[in-house]
């Protein structure tokens, strides 16, 4: 029976080694969270990298690794050390993720590592050889994998190919600064499918591919040889579902079954009822403006004093490429700021930020979603961000802002939130303003149409579009090539 593979650099869970045994973690990311519950509902395999390097694997642990990968419908890719540091720290976060996020200032151009990239991509389509068949459909994501598509077309020209971008594809005078951009896009246009978050990001790519390759592009289709390549937007949705249940089920529990947070939590609400709580819930990451959030909390407390005691600011902040220097400097800047701040501002009664630095079991996650009045999510730059989706999805009573950066991919579909520019401080001052004050009804009619969205376009909903789309593409091109 023809099979599905999917393959992306993190797999569903990571593997980590303690006490000379193998223990499995959900992995974080939006990439992650979204595929896995596209995956546990049918008959694919997923493909990818387990979070350790080969020198990290003691060899009498291998049975048990791969054992504990095939519970989780997974199969690895062996990277070693070098590798990581190449393909992973270097070529992938060091150069595309800050060029994508139009972070150009923190790109490095390493020859070294793109040719790590290079020959870790072709591990990455090696491995899809040898477990594909000529009928199963290959999906492929994200910006690690970008060179792969091509490397599995050349050696298996009819097989079906989806490849999906989790990150913004930027405007073509920042991605044409890349020294290696013929060469990516090339790699891209192995797939029958491109896809993307938004609109906007599809133009960009394919300006990118008008003006660098010079190919003949009719509305979304690329002409190549004898092939015919499509190009389209997909917003990626959320599990519904799985919030919104879950969020039912934390409404419903009793003190006893409350987890340690809840209770901590809710002792806050009842000692203060007016109080508000922001929550804000990233990995640590430049792109997510968490930096530039602390200070316009800050600035929000000076020019509307009335809030001080009043309001608190939860930072959830999920450690993330720790190994790259930006990340390290943010860290130490994110902490400073929580620190400068919370000693200028507390008072013997109120900590203004609660500075979470770690990952949250999914339960608490629920917990802070559903406990938070106010969701400030203001990426200077995201693909999507999930978060917000998240945090509609839990609200089960309606109520609840969500304070959204319009450079995030969902703003596009979240238009009944409060859209602020992430570096326009007074804007988002009145934003929070406004969301405090919101009337409730208002609340309720705002989330009534969010929630109506996010539940018809789910996750599963923007994978089944995808495959539709993959089908009917590579019948176009089988047409085409027999005209
Ligand atoms: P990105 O993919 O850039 O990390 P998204 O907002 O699209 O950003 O996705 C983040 C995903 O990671 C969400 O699905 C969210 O639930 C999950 N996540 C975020 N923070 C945590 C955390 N502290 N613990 C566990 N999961 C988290
Ligand atoms: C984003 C990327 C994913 C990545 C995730 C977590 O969502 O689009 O590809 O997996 O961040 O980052 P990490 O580097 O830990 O995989």
């Amino acid at each position: 029976m023809a099979k599905t593979i999917i393959i992306s650099n993190r797999l569903p869970v990571q593997l980590q080694i303690s006490n000379g045994d193998i223990s499995a973690v959900p992995s974080v990311g939006g990439l992650a969270t979204g595929m896995k519950s596209v995956h546990s509902g049918g008959d694919s395999l997923w493909i990818g990298w387990s979070g350790l390097t080969d020198e990290e694997i003691p060899e009498e642990l291998i049975p048990k690794i791969d054992s504990a990968l095939a519970e989780h419908g997974s199969s690895k890719v062996n990277l070693t050390e070098k590798e990581v540091d190449g393909f992973y720290y270097g070529f992938s976060n060091r150069t595309v993720w800050p060029l994508f996020h139009y972070f150009l200032e923190y790109s490095e151009f390493e020859l070294d590592s793109w040719e790590i990239y290079k020959a870790v991509n072709q591990k990455f389509a090696d491995a899809i050889l040898a477990k594909a068949d000529n009928e199963d459909t290959i999906w492929i994501h994200d910006y690690q994998l970008m060179l792969v598509p091509q490397m599995v077309r050349a050696e298996r020209p009819d097989i079906s190919i989806g490849f999906f971008l989790h990150i913004p594809f930027p405007s073509y005078e920042i991605f044409r600064t890349l020294p290696w951009r013929r060469e990516v896009l090339q790699g891209l246009l192995g797939s029958d499918l491109i896809g993307f978050h938004t609109y906007d990001y599809e133009r960009h790519f394919l300006s990118s591919v008008r003006r660098l390759l010079g190919l003949e592009v009719s509305f979304n289709d690329i002409y190549l040889d004898d092939r015919v390549i499509k190009v389209d937007s997909f917003p990626m949705g959320i599990d519904y579902k799985k919030f919104s249940d879950a969020a039912k089920e934390h409404s419903q529990r009793t003190e006893d079954e409350k987890s340690e947070l809840q209770k901590r939590l809710d002792t806050h609400k009842k000692s203060a009822p007016d109080a508000k709580f922001f929550l804000s819930i990233d990995r640590l990451d430049y792109t997510k403006g968490i930096a530039k959030r602390l200070n316009a909390f800050e600035y929000f407390l000076k020019k509307y004093p009335q809030y001080k005691e009043k309001v608190r600011l939860i930072i959830l902040a999920v450690p993330s490429r720790s190994n790259v220097p930006q990340y390290q400097l943010l860290k130490r800047e994110v902490d400073e700021l929580v620190g400068r701040i919370n000693g200028e501002l507390s008072t013997v009664s109120w900590t203004p930020i609660w500075y979470f630095y770690r990952s949250m079991p999914f339960d608490n996650l629920i917990d802070l979603y559903t406990s938070s009045d106010i969701a400030w999510l203001t990426p200077i730059r995201d693909g999507m961000n999930l978060v917000a989706k998240e945090y509609i999805a839990t609200r089960t009573d309606k109520t609840g802002v969500l304070i959204l950066s319009e450079m995030a991919g969902s703003a596009n579909e979240m238009n009944e939130s409060l859209l602020i520019n992430p570096n326009n401080f007074e804007q988002i001052a009145d934003s929070l303003f406004e969301a405090i004050n919101m009337p409730e009804e208002e609340q309720i009619s705002r989330n009534t149409l969010l929630q109506k969205r996010l539940e018809r376009y789910n996750v599963e909903k923007w994978a089944n579009d995808f495959m539709n789309s993959l089908v009917n593409q590579k019948e176009k091109d089988q047409t085409y090539r027999s005209r």
